[in-house]
């Protein structure tokens, strides 16, 4: 691996509904760091990088970015199927990286970056379960570590897209390799830090209640599943796709000697409206409305390792264990039955 340069020169992959946030991120809200690059194959996501960041040489291809001598790092936020190979080449290139969730949609590619990534001791390997630099999430992880609520019983965790962001769903449902890693994969990895234990089984269900273009893929538009963890902890999960209200993520974790929730009302904001209808609370409609923070300080975090020379928190291995059980969980559902992990 090269030495980092000062600024470091960070390219960026993928530019649909997450990548042009991170490009915008790396651009500007990130002290001692230079969007060096973009890159994506669809050529309208091409003119929105020249028209927002002229001075960036941008590539339609992934291979000719690679090419540039100068780049320290790459944030991947292409389709999931791609991350394994683009970290595996940018490994090769003797870059950093930090990828989106999942770590891939194979247990065998996941594997292989495991086992390939000890080759490259000194670059940083990301993966992008920004739910963990979430204020929120840190404080539950702080409270559950110093024994606050007990021994956890039971992690509960709801992703639920709002319905008027179906078709966007719809369009990604080739890529998205089912609900369970797509979605529910970022509960998968919050259950996993928070209870600290892994899960020893899998049982799931769910269907196609309002979209079947769903059962193409053997996936539900809405689907659930319930684990247990080594630990005797239990949890459950819910990826829906089609609430009325909008974006909820919503987490209870209950213990023995107490319970602590998190997006129970999944409001935008601190404003209640008294009108005609009553009183409301209007509702995050989407993960960058929600998430925003979260996804700024995981990008720092990622900087922050390739200055101190030390590994990320947020590992291949934790990538690897959530497409298993993502996959498990699917598998389950597939099959009406329970799966041992
Ligand atoms: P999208 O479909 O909106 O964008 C994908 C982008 O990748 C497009 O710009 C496309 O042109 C580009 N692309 C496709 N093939 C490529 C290639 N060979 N080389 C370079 N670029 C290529 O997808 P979206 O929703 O932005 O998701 C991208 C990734 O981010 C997915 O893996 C998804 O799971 C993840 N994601 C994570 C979220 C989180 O909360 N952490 C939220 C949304 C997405």
């Amino acid at each position: 691996m090269k030495s980092a340069s000062i600024p470091l020169r960070i390219g960026t992959v993928g530019l649909g509904r997450l990548g042009r946030f991170h490009a915008e991120t790396i651009a500007h809200r990130l002290p001692g760091v230079t969007l060096a690059g973009v890159c994506s194959v669809t050529p309208s996501d091409i003119d929105w990088a020249k028209a927002a960041f002229p001075e960036v040489p941008s590539y339609c291809q992934f291979d000719r970015m690679l090419e540039d001598p100068t780049l320290d790092a790459v944030v991947l936020s292409s389709p999931s199927a791609l991350h394994c190979p683009q970290i595996l080449q940018a490994l090769e290139a003797g870059l950093h990286v930090f990828s989106e969730k999942p770590l891939g949609i194979g247990i065998a590619e996941c594997q292989k970056v495991v086992a390939e990534e000890p080759r490259f001791p000194s670059q940083v390997v990301m993966i992008g379960f920004m739910r963990r630099y979430d204020p929120s999430y840190i404080d539950v992880k702080a409270r559950i570590d110093a024994g606050e609520i007990g021994r956890p019983i039971l992690f509960r965790g709801y992703s639920v897209d709002p319905a008027s962001a179906i078709e966007g769903a719809l369009a990604y449902l080739p890529h998205s390799a089912g609900q369970f890693l797509d979605m529910a994969v970022h509960d998968i990895d919050l259950a996993r830090w928070l209870l600290g234990s892994e899960p020893r089984m899998v049982t799931a269900a769910g269907g196609c209640y309002a979209h079947p273009e769903f059962a193409e893929y053997e996936d539900g538009d809405n689907v659930a599943a319930f684990l247990q963890f080594e630990n005797d902890a239990m949890g459950f999960l819910f990826a829906g796709r089609t609430a009325a209200h909008g974006y909820q993520v919503e987490t209870e974790i209950i213990g023995t000697k107490g319970s602590l929730r998190v997006g129970a009302i999944p409001q935008q904001n601190l404003v209640e409206i008294l009108d005609g209808h009553g009183v409301r609370r209007l509702c995050s409609q989407n993960f960058l409305e929600r998430f925003e923070q979260a996804y700024v300080s995981e990008l720092r975090a990622f900087v922050q390792c390739i200055h101190e020379k030390r590994p990320s928190e947020v590992t291949a291995h934790d990538g690897l264990r959530a497409t298993e059980i993502a996959l498990a969980a699917h598998q389950s559902f597939r099959e009406g039955r329970m799966i041992s992990l």
